[in-house]
């Protein structure tokens, strides 16, 4: 198989993850003959020192005529204590997914047994848990009118929903709970907010297609306690842009660290594949980032946008076993440090040389 992955490394510790996501790609073209191109293009504060955006135009050209778009991470501490910053790289960020129409960022949490001792969780509450958040990623707050008034004393930003942007994040979580266990949890604020009001009753009504799955409703604020109350009651979570910013971080506190969740966001003609973590700054250039969350991300890219199944699977299975061993970075082995670049490494060999028993 031939395809094209349009790499944007990005900020931070953007490049370090991705080149360990190459790295595992790479072996993958090996092992299993496929040829797969890397193009590089600029995004975020890298973009920005380049070219004077943060999303540049030739950025887009190649997102759009690649198979998939590998991401990395984005953001710069020389944005973030200046309010009057006219571009930010962030702005990049949220551009791409708005233009190449990726209205559902799919993150899944999953707690790994051999972490288990090692998360702020007690394991008893912990274990087990194993679901995906569907967040709504081109709506909401996120991307609704923004602005100051009254002399610049007031500022406002206006959420906004349309019914079809509901319907289309919906339909895919519903036929992936069909396929998982059957439960969606719909999060929302609708005991206050509108937009949640339309967001229950869209899903209410497309919940009549979907007979077999079992479909509930949780506000947000309950649904903050209960992510860490009883996190194995979730399967599928169905959720809108801000809410499913938030509770993704929160979610990852049960994974073991931020630094192991992969999304995927998808859209109805591009795909794009990024860790949940941000640009990290403080260990940007020190090798001591955890590479997971990209090498996870990759693996996602083979089997969505690529239909790789049994690729992936050696991915998955590397890195359970990179989990189980404790071959790890800082973040989860503080008492012996693996290096970004050992972590890498490892996987790539284990993907390259072990002969796994795929079920
Ligand atoms: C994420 C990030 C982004 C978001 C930021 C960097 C704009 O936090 O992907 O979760 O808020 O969506
Ligand atoms: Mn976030």
């Amino acid at each position: 198989m031939k395809k094209k992955i349009a790499v944007l490394p990005g900020d931070g510790i953007g490049p370090e993850v991705v080149a360990e996501a190459i790295k595992v790609l790479k072996v993958i073209e090996k092992r299993f003959n496929h040829q797969f191109i890397y193009e590089f293009g600029l995004i975020g504060s890298a973009a920005i020192d380049v070219t004077g955006v943060p999303f540049p135009e030739d950025t887009k050209t190649l997102c759009e005529s690649s198979d998939a778009v590998l991401f990395g991470a984005i953001g710069h501490p020389k944005y973030d204590n200046d309010p009057n910053a006219k571009v930010r790289p962030e702005q990049g960020l949220l551009e791409m997914r708005k233009q190449l129409g990726l209205y559902a960022n799919i993150r899944p949490v999953k707690c790994y047994d051999a972490l288990l001792s090692r998360i702020p969780l007690k394991p008893e509450i912990a274990k087990g848990t194993d679901f995906i958040v569907f967040r709504e990623l081109t709506g909401g707050i996120y991307f609704g009118e923004k602005g100051r008034t009254n002399n610049g004393l007031s500022a406002f930003d206006v959420c906004k929903y349309d019914k079809q942007e509901i319907l289309r994040i919906a339909k895919l979580a519903f036929e992936t709970a069909e396929k998982r266990h059957e439960k969606l949890t719909v999060i929302d604020k609708a005991n206050v907010l509108e937009t949640s009001r339309l967001w229950r009753e869209t899903v209410q009504d497309l919940a009549k297609f979907y007979p077999d799955v079992t479909t509930e409703f949780l506000f947000v604020d309950n649904a903050a306690m209960q992510l860490i109350l009883n996190p194995r009651q979730f399967d599928v979570i169905l959720t809108e842009n801000m809410f499913g910013d938030i509770l993704t971080d929160e979610a990852s506190v049960i994974a073991g660290s931020l630094g192991l969740l992969p999304s995927a966001s998808v859209g109805s003609k591009y795909a794009l594949y990024e860790p949940i973590h941000g640009s990290y700054p403080q260990a940007a250039g020190k090798n001591i980032a955890n590479p997971i969350g990209s090498i996870l991300s990759a693996a996602m890219m083979l089997e969505h946008s690529f239909n790789l199944q049994v690729e992936a699977a050696y991915i998955y299975k590397a890195v359970d076993e990179i989990i189980n061993t404790g071959f790890l970075t800082q973040d989860l082995n503080a008492a012996e440090p693996k290096t970004t670049q050992e972590v890498g490494n490892k996987v790539a060999n284990l993907v390259f040389e072990e002969i796994f028993e795929l079920v």
